[in-house]
């Protein structure tokens, strides 16, 4: 057998990712699934940051950048930063990478060693543990309740916190829970994955104390070098251009966010305590149905939970185990009204038929 690296060995894909992929191979195959598993807007990006795009395309900006973002484009992430976060960054606290995912990364291995531990409240976004595990650190995995709405409460930090704690993985609004905190964060990411509609474009930065940020740019300036030319132009349009683009696509948001929490509410077995304050996604628990059967096959976890929707309703989401959390499952509420209705009609028409 091929002999790979201990620590990539060691990693599995990301479980969101795989669901998505799952639901979309089902649909290539005539099947007609409903994912509410994808992480990402429904929308278009807008058409001012395609246009701006196309100018940078045009104009030729098709050549290597700084490595950790244009000086224009960090100029953008510092005013964004100012204007809706009133927070103070100077450029050389600021990095841009493909997507908040690789910023993450870059300063994950950029600031913690072997045997370090690092601090994740769970329920957690699939990916950070294992981002920590490939810095050779140690992902040091606390349980925040729902009856604390899921955040992480001083006491339980304290608790948790040992000599050899170098870091915190603070997620808000939360990906799952779509929980927010109101507390700054020492270093900051953030994309435009999801706000501006460009999962695809791969755009996001970190914020955070310059050496930290000078750290994380050599890693990126050996692994991968700049981000994408035209994205960056696109993106520095996005966040200084109109803003009011997004209001549209907040108020779809809020209105499906109001409808799934009712949706789901009315599912006998899921249960959902809190409503989301941010994000696009809903993290109901479902306990009460586990143990329960079809075919004689028995639903032990939110990831057979998941698996049974999809074969049963074909409707795709993403099983809690690999959030930390076995006895939930993400929906996710970036899809149309219609689809919405339809998927949650064919879930309870699935329930139903659960034994036990
Ligand atoms: C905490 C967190 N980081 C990163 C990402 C990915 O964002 P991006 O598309 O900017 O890499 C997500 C969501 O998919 C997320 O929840």
């Amino acid at each position: 057998m091929l002999k790979l690296n201990r620590r990539i060995a060691a990693i599995k894909p990301s479980a969101t990712l795989a669901a998505d992929a799952r639901a979309t191979e089902m649909k290539l195959a005539g099947i007609d699934v409903i994912s509410l598993a994808a992480g990402e807007p429904d929308f278009d990006t807008p058409e001012h940051i395609k246009q701006a795009a196309s100018k940078a395309l045009a104009a030729g900006q098709t050549k290597y950048t700084a490595v950790s973002g244009t000086a224009a484009l960090k100029n953008a992430i510092k005013l964004k930063l100012k204007r809706d976060n009133q927070l103070d960054y100077e450029p050389n606290e600021i990095i841009a990478s493909a997507g908040a995912k690789q910023a993450e990364a870059n300063v994950i291995n950029a600031l913690f060693d072997e045997g370090d531990e690092v601090i994740i409240p769970t329920p957690a976004w699939v990916s950070f543990a294992a981002m920590v595990s490939l810095s050779g650190a140690i992902p040091k995995f606390v349980p925040c309740p729902e009856a604390t709405g899921f955040l992480l409460e001083p006491d339980t930090l304290r608790r948790a916190i040992t000599p050899r704690t170098r870091g915190i993985m603070l997620n808000s609004p939360s990906n799952p829970t779509g929980a927010v905190y109101g507390a700054e964060q020492l270093i900051i990411f953030n994309s435009l994955s999801k706000t501006y509609a460009m999962t695809g474009w791969r755009i996001g930065f970190a914020a955070g104390p310059k050496e930290a940020i000078a750290a994380a740019g050599r890693l990126q300036s050996q692994n991968s070098g700049n981000p994408n030319s035209i994205t960056q132009a696109a993106a520095i349009e996005a966040l200084t251009g109109p803003q009011d683009v997004l209001k549209p696509m907040l108020e779809a948001f809020r209105k499906r966010n109001a409808l799934v929490v009712e949706r789901v509410r009315r599912i006998p077995g899921f249960k959902l305590p809190n409503v989301p304050q941010g994000a696009f996604y809903v993290f109901p628990n479902v306990s009460e149905l586990l143990g329960s059967t079809f075919n004689g096959k028995q639903i032990t976890d939110g990831d057979q939970l998941a698996a049974y929707l999809l074969d049963e309703a074909h409707v795709s989401m993403v099983g809690g185990n690999d959030f930390g959390a076995s006895d939930h499952v993400r929906i996710s509420y970036a899809t149309s009204t219609e689809n919405l209705n339809n998927a949650f009609d064919r879930v309870e028409r699935a329930v139903a038929k659960l034994k036990g």
